[in-house]
């Protein structure tokens, strides 16, 4: 499936196209996360959607120096919606990685298998169970007593749903069994088939939008704000994990089903223990035979290792538990006319080609457009309007454009022209060396790219003005009311005006401008990111805001840095050569060279730093708040591990000392603090002596660590 996704084969890629594309897959899947997770609205399919993670995570796997700051492999869902109170989660809510095919799931095990170190011989059980397809939620219970519900959110942080939750019939309000003092209970909630068709026939009888699905309808049904509406959806949970435990209740995963059974939570009867790779791989195509007479939606299978001492050592990789991954079904198919083929301007100047299919149900749901990503993409399928399509989703709303039925093309039909010139301001737009992506050159005088920009600068992980969304922003726009952020934060100003607009009252005006004070202290890291700066995502915001601490120091680095970079021809552009003030800048964890290229190239336009001083100059920017390094003797330290290393993995190392702080990179370099050695250390031990650097036996480093 990832090879549809893109012109060029992974192993084919260049650094600099993995990087350009690594940079749009970031962008693109966020905004996919904030459509599913935040609006109940996605806007593509889950096939789509997973072959974009899936492009993501083979680029990086074949590019790991690449892999961003902001990289979606990091990220889980989006974050909380407003209307509910926010709850931070004691453990994080985390997702999982996908396995597409047979063989991924044996490099599952395999992966398994090398990280802790096993002997062939040694049988690595797992626990396989349907991947339910609904809403995560997370119950707390503390004595015994249900005290609290909490939706996923971003998995730091979800929403308090506990009045909607407590109405559910299969939610005890109490534990008759004797529990730790304090138990979260984790699994997903989902509505049946027929509760969700009953939900919908009533719907279309009240002249109310149907739900496009039953994960939709459960979403829909609890994250309602009037919980006496939640109690009238037979929402139903499988419980399958946990969240924080006073004390431990089991030392496997099979065990912990079974304790949730006897303490009253359903758990799936489907669940079970394979002993391999082949077993699972068994369960897995007998489950999906069984799919269709389920009564609830499933997307695929989900393996976790059954010891939960093995568990712990595996640990975690950014968003998912590395002991753990999902198998997922194949995608539906049909067949559709692609009528139109229309281009969106984005923030950053991207023109995205979109499909717009003529309606058709996949899966019982009416799908009707898809992105077509690029202009390569169009081509390398031999995409043109009128062609009959074959279109693919697993699970939601929009698919992806599979392949063109040849045979079915009208005879007048002409290949598809990508404009060179922006459809919405004209100016010329370019394709850069080594990019996929086409951009309008317009920048600020492009009014697509204005108004993307703005509105990125008021979305939730932004400024998160509450009551100030996308269509506020079109308004404000046309009316001349907002032209440039600094414009948001002088509405009080022109609150006459916006006293006028047709159904707003003094206490909309009122609500918007006081949400609109609170906004402005901001702290740096979100300041950054809200300024729409290409490829700087939330995580490069944050690394951005700790490295540099506040907003005068961060501007006159990259101010430095520009004026570097300005000075150094193209054909010297290593970092070290560019300066010192670029050179640190692409130091940062994350940031590659492109990425610095894209700040520097930001900061030196004048129209942004004029919008930067412009907000300086009425908001109260924070700054970043230092980590504690007081905790851990290697908290903040760089280390490098080279060599053959005994008694872990390398893999298992490196994540231990992440866990405790530390920053593991590649190369040795005087930044180095320590470099651990293993059996036939190589170039880098020799290095790390010529340059100083403190050399660390495996047992040393065991010493220092404290194990
Ligand atoms: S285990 C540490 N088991 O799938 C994560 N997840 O795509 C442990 N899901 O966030 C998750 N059915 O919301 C697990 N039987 C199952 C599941 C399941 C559905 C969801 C869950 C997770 C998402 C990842």
């Amino acid at each position: 499936m990832s090879s549809e996704r893109s012109a060029t084969a992974v192993d084919q890629l260049t650094p600099e196209q993995a990087e350009q594309e690594l940079a749009q897959l970031a962008s693109e899947i966020a905004e996919h996360d904030l459509s599913y997770h935040q609006n109940d609205a996605p806007t593509i399919s889950d096939a789509d959607y997973d072959a974009l993670r899936r492009r993501n995570q083979d680029i990086e796997a074949r590019f790991p120096n690449l892999v961003r700051a902001d990289t979606p492999s990091e990220k889980v869902g989006a974050t909380a919606s407003s209307g509910f109170a926010k709850v931070q989660h004691a453990v994080p809510m985390l997702s999982l990685g996908n396995a597409f095919n047979d063989e991924d799931v044996h490099d599952f095990f395999g992966r398994v298998r090398r990280f802790l170190g096993l002997e062939d011989e040694e049988q690595i059980d797992v626990v396989a169970e349907p991947k339910i397809d609904g809403l995560s939620i997370s119950l707390r219970y503390e004595n015994g007593k249900f005290v609290m519900a909490a939706t996923r959110g971003d998995g730091q942080e979800g929403e308090n749903v506990t009045a909607n939750v407590a109405t559910m019939d299969e939610i005890s309000e109490t534990i008759a069994a004797a529990v730790p003092d304090v138990i979260e209970v984790r699994g997903e909630v989902y509505l049946g088939h027929a509760a969700f068709q009953a939900i919908n026939e009533q719907r279309e009888r009240d002249d109310e939008a149907t739900f496009a699905n039953p994960r939709n309808a459960a979403a829909g049904s609890l994250r309602q704000l009037d919980s006496t509406i939640t109690a009238q959806r037979p929402l139903q949970m499988f419980a399958y994990a946990w969240g924080e435990l006073a004390e431990p209740v089991a030392e496997t995963q099979w065990e912990f089903l079974q304790a949730l059974k006897r303490w009253g939570f359903p758990v799936n009867p489907l669940a079970r223990i394979c002993n391999n790779a082949e077993v699972a791989v068994a369960y897995h195509q007998e489950i999906s035979e069984l799919r269709a007479d389920l009564d609830y939606d499933i997307d695929g299978i989900v393996y976790k290792v059954n010891r939960l001492d093995w568990q712990q050592r595996l640990g975690f990789v950014s968003r998912a538990p590395r002991w753990a991954i999902a198998h997922k079904f194949p995608a539906e198919k049909a067949q559709t006319v692609l009528q139109e083929i229309t281009i969106q301007v984005g923030r950053t100047g991207a023109l995205t080609p979109v499909a717009n299919l003529a309606p058709i149900t996949v899966g019982g749901v009416v799908v009707s457009r898809a992105t077509l990503h690029n202009a390569d993409e169009i081509e390398r399928k031999g995409i043109r309007e009128g062609d009959t399509v074959i279109i693919q989703r697993a699970g939601d709303v929009i698919p992806q454009v599979v392949e063109v039925l040849q045979d079915k093309r009208p005879d007048d039909s002409k290949p598809f022209l990508f404009p060179n010139h922006c459809p919405e301001c004209g100016s010329l737009a370019v394709r850069e060396p080594d990019e996929a992506v086409i951009r309008c050159t317009g920048g600020l005088i492009c009014p697509a790219q204005k108004l993307e920009r703005l509105k990125h600068f008021v979305s939730r992980q932004a400024f998160d003005i509450d009551g100030l969304g996308g269509k506020h922003i079109d308004a404000f726009q046309a009316e001349g009311l907002v032209n440039t952020p600094g414009d948001i934060f002088r509405l009080r100003e022109n609150h006459e005006q916006l006293r006028k607009r047709e159904g707003w009252g003094d206490k909309s005006v009122d609500n918007l401008l006081a949400s609109i004070e609170q906004r402005r202290t901001i702290p740096l890291e979100r300041f950054i990111y809200a300024l729409g700066i290409r490829q700087v995502g939330q995580a490069t915001g944050r690394q951005l805001a700790l490295h540099y601490g506040s907003l005068v120091a961060w501007i006159s680095a990259m101010q430095q840095a520009t004026s570097e970079r300005q000075n150094t021809p193209d054909e010297f552009k290593k970092a070290e050569l560019v300066g010192d003030a670029f050179s640190g800048l692409c130091d940062i964890d994350g940031i590659g060279i492109s990425m610095a290229d894209d700040i520097v190239q930001f900061v030196g336009e004048p129209q942004n730093v004029a919008v930067i001083e412009d907000l300086a100059a009425s908001l109260y920017v924070e700054d970043a708040a230092q980590p504690d390094t007081s905790s851990s003797e290697i908290a903040g330290k760089t280390v490098v591990f080279t060599g053959t290393l005994e008694t872990i993995s390398r893999a298992e190392a490196k994540a231990t000392a992440e866990a405790l702080g530390a920053k593991v990179t590649g190369s040795v370099s005087k930044k180095t603090d320590f470099v651990v050695i293993g059996a036939d250390p190589g170039s880098k031990a020799t290095k790390a002596k010529d340059l100083g650097v403190p050399v660390l036996s495996e047992e040393d480093w065991q010493t220092l660590i404290g194990g």
